[in-house]
């Protein structure tokens, strides 16, 4: 990854690995287009660079630019919303780099109502399925439960390769606000919604009605709480009226959680198999937990 691309995804500062490629004043519009969303980002990039003693023609500029920055700290940035760049191998024989932009509170673990601000492990894992099995999506219609900040489905429509995309979180302000503008961030939304192809609305597991025109179902890290299984298994059943698969990429925090996952889906009449496990990802130097994606058929 060069270097504007580390930026962008916010690669830890002690591991940004600075490149003789990358002219200084490429670097400097970059840093003042970041520096707008986060400060103290960029303040930390600066340091480093001091104190790496690089760009020595243009020390001036890097020491006026973190004086200004000096009275910044981590907690100003943490009430502040982010934008994160996830990139993504990309299959094609174009040379066009793949990503996805997302809105993000830095450093977010977990609160309630705000999973719209955080991209959850699972999730990237069930992208790099995405685009290893594209052939899979193609030209179908597509659901997603649960989506969160809606990474998943922003790259299916940024592959193009699947018709309809109906994209759910059963947190309707979620879904007005944060996802909305994660698809305006990516530029798909307008083109898109012209053509009816992506719709974006409420579903609560078991209460809001499922489309009946959906061919596969996806859903990732919507299985961390095990009171939410009978209506999210009873939901996967409802769509497997229409669709031929579910799959559900989860994060396997507690096994015994999943297990209850699993047993309640078999006791409900589906299939459940592990088709994908991981313990690492591109995105996440440590993760703390295996991922599986379960494929659920009838
Ligand atoms: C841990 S987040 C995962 C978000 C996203 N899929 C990701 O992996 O980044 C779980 C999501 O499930 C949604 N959710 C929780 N309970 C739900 C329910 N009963 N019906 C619909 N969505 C629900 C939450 O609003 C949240 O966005």
């Amino acid at each position: 990854m060069d270097l504007i691309d580390q930026l962008y995804s916010r690669c830890p500062v002690d591991q940004i690995r600075f490149d003789k490629e990358t002219p200084f004043e490429t670097l400097q519009e970059h840093l003042l287009k970041i520096k707008d969303i986060n400060e103290y980002y960029i303040k930390k990039v600066l340091k480093k660079i001091i104190d790496l003693g690089l760009y020595e023609d243009d020390t001036d500029w890097i020491y006026d630019e973190y004086v200004t920055l000096l009275n910044v700290t981590e907690q100003d940035q943490y009430s502040k919303i982010d934008s994160i760049r996830y990139f993504f191998d990309s299959t094609d024989n174009n040379n066009d780099k793949l990503y996805v932009d997302i809105y993000e509170k830095p450093n977010l673990i977990s609160a309630s109502g705000t999973t719209g601000f955080r991209t959850w492990e699972a999730s990237l894992f069930l992208c790099s399925y995405i685009l290893a099995n594209k052939q899979l999506f193609e030209g179908n219609n597509v659901l997603e439960l649960g989506c969160g900040t809606g990474i998943c489905s922003i790259l299916l429509s940024k592959l193009n390769i699947i018709n309809e995309n109906y994209v759910t979180d059963g947190d309707s302000e979620l879904v007005s606000n944060q996802l909305v503008k994660n698809f305006e961030l990516n530029d798909i939304l307008l083109k898109n919604r012209e053509q009816k192809k992506i719709k974006l609305q409420r579903l609560w597991w078991n209460e809001d009605t499922i489309p009946s025109d959906i061919d596969i179902v996806i859903g990732a890290d919507i299985t961390f709480d095990s009171t939410l299984f009978d209506a999210l298994c009873q939901c996967l059943l409802q769509c497997l009226q229409n669709c031929s698969m579910c799959l559900i990429s989860a994060t396997i925090r507690n096994q015994e959680t999943i297990d209850s996952f699993i047993s309640i889906t078999k006791s409900l009449g589906m299939r459940i198999e592990e088709i994908e496990r991981t313990t690492t990802l591109k995105h996440k130097k440590n993760l703390l937990a295996p991922i599986v994606i379960y494929k659920i058929t009838k």
